[in-house]
């Protein structure tokens, strides 16, 4: 049983990433994993501000924000599902601060680190195309190559744009195909 945490990153509630993220839990909840999801729409937090104080406080990080949360939770984790819109061909602005503050988990102090855990990426476009997400994708595998995780294949949901396109055709499908695989 593997405790599997969704890292939600639209601002659109019920929208297309919230849609598939839930497809994807239940998918992970079928096989016998607990899941959460954490909305970062609406938390108080903050970007990075390269203090390198990480760890001074007995915590990940000096920042007292709703990070000291997200932190908490990935640590308890096992797999990380990052389920963010594509915007602007990258990260939305409610998921970014949670990489940046990834910074703890590298630090020559660090109690917790993410590695050996598994992260998935889950992301939404209202491009036609795959290739939409080649930056984004690079950001992702690069940073979870550095931070020791290991990579699922990603759902890089193309041509959804309006609330409900990701109700049509294959998305929910393949959305707890991936949950029933982790
Ligand atoms: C600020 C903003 C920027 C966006 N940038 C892109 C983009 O670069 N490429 C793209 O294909 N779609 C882009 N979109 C469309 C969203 O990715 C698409 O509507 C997605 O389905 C929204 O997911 P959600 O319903 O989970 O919020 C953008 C939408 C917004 C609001």
């Amino acid at each position: 049983m593997k405790r599997v945490l969704a890292l939600l990153g639209s601002p659109r509630a019920g929208g297309n990433s919230e849609t598939l993220a839930q497809a994807v839990l239940r998918g992970a909840e079928k096989t016998e994993n607990t899941t959460d999801m954490i909305r970062l729409n609406g938390m108080a937090l903050g970007g990075c501000i390269d203090c390198r104080k990480c760890w001074s406080k007995g915590t990940p990080c000096i920042i007292g924000d709703g990070m000291a949360e997200v932190h908490s939770k990935i640590h308890e984790a096992d797999v990380i599902v990052f389920a963010t819109p594509l915007y602007w061909y990258t990260w939305s602005a409610q998921m970014k601060p949670v990489w940046d503050r990834f910074l703890p988990f590298m630090h020559e102090k660090a109690e917790w680190d993410l590695r050996g855990k598994k992260a998935v990426l889950l992301s939404t476009a209202g491009d036609d195309k795959p290739d939409a997400f080649e930056g984004l994708v690079f950001s992702f595998r690069t940073s979870c190559d550095l931070l020791g995780m290991d990579h699922a294949d990603p759902l890089l949901a193309y041509g959804v744009y309006k609330k409900g396109d990701a109700l049509k055709g294959k998305w929910v499908t393949k959305a707890e195909e991936l949950g029933k695989s982790l």
